[in-house]
């Protein structure tokens, strides 16, 4: 379980973050959603150790990584997704996905199951392994970046914006297979500002405007309170 407590980040004088709550049970889809600007990105790069935080907590199963390097991050177990997905442009699509490997915490036999794993909910990676990644698309390259996290054998994934710029096709796509990860036992934290498809598949919605979690709760019951229509379009 993913547990956020009181987590605070600043971007120079702009308090990015404040005092956030999330919590992450184990095997849950959770949303984290809020207009453009909202702090949901420095949320996650905060807790997957790209920004330090100025306060508060991040726990993964009860380890407290609060301020750790991004490395060792993702050895605890916790993969990011990163907005406007980061791949490796010069390195193939294996090479990327090797690369990935071997920065998390899968043993040799562990990642080979892995890359099989990638392979069978990708196809098109399968298909495009030895291609370059700066020769994909935009869907194609967030696969990869994808791929890439699952690679680490992470406990929880963040993935943030994973719609961002790409065609609705795709975005069928990408979002079957959050399902389908989820389905299979995954942990999620999904930042989105698609609400809509955030709350079609998400068990927890948290919202957040200015930095701050204004409401949360389940889709049904977050759907239409007065503070996400303020937070999304206010
Ligand atoms: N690198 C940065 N330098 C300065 N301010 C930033 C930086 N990144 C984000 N911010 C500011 O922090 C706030 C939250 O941004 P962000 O976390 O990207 O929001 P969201 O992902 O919800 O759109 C915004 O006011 C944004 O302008
Ligand atoms: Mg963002």
């Amino acid at each position: 379980m993913l547990r956020v407590s009181r987590l605070c980040a600043a971007h120079g004088a702009v308090q990015a973050v404040r005092e956030v709550d999330i919590e992450v049970v184990r095997g849950t889809l959770v949303a984290l959603i809020g207009s453009n600007g909202a702090g949901k990105t420095t949320t996650l790069n905060t807790i997957a150790g790209l920004h330090k935080p100025s306060g508060g907590t991040v726990t993964v199963d009860g380890r407290d990584i609060t301020g750790w390097a991004c490395h060792k991050v993702v050895r605890s177990g916790v993969a990011l997704v990163a907005e406007g997905r980061r791949v490796a442009p010069p390195l193939t699509v294996l090479e990327n996905l090797e690369l990935s490997a071997y920065s998390g915490r899968a043993t040799k036999a562990q990642q080979a199951e892995q890359l099989t794993e990638v392979f069978d909910l990708f196809p098109r990676l399968a298909d495009r392994r030895g291609q370059l990644a700066a020769s994909m698309s935009g869907g194609e390259q967030q696969m990869l970046a994808f791929g890439r996290a699952l690679m680490t054998r992470p406990k929880v994934l963040l993935l943030d914006e994973p719609s961002m710029g790409l065609a609705p096709s795709i975005v069928d796509v990408l979002f079957q297979t959050i399902e389908t990860l989820h389905t299979a036992g995954a942990t999620i934290l999904l930042v989105e500002q698609n609400a809509e498809l955030a709350l079609a598949v998400s068990q927890r919605v948290y919202v957040m405007q200015r930095g701050r979690i204004v409401t949360d709760g389940t889709a049904d019951a977050v759907r239409g309170r007065a503070e996400v229509m303020s937070a999304l379009f206010g």
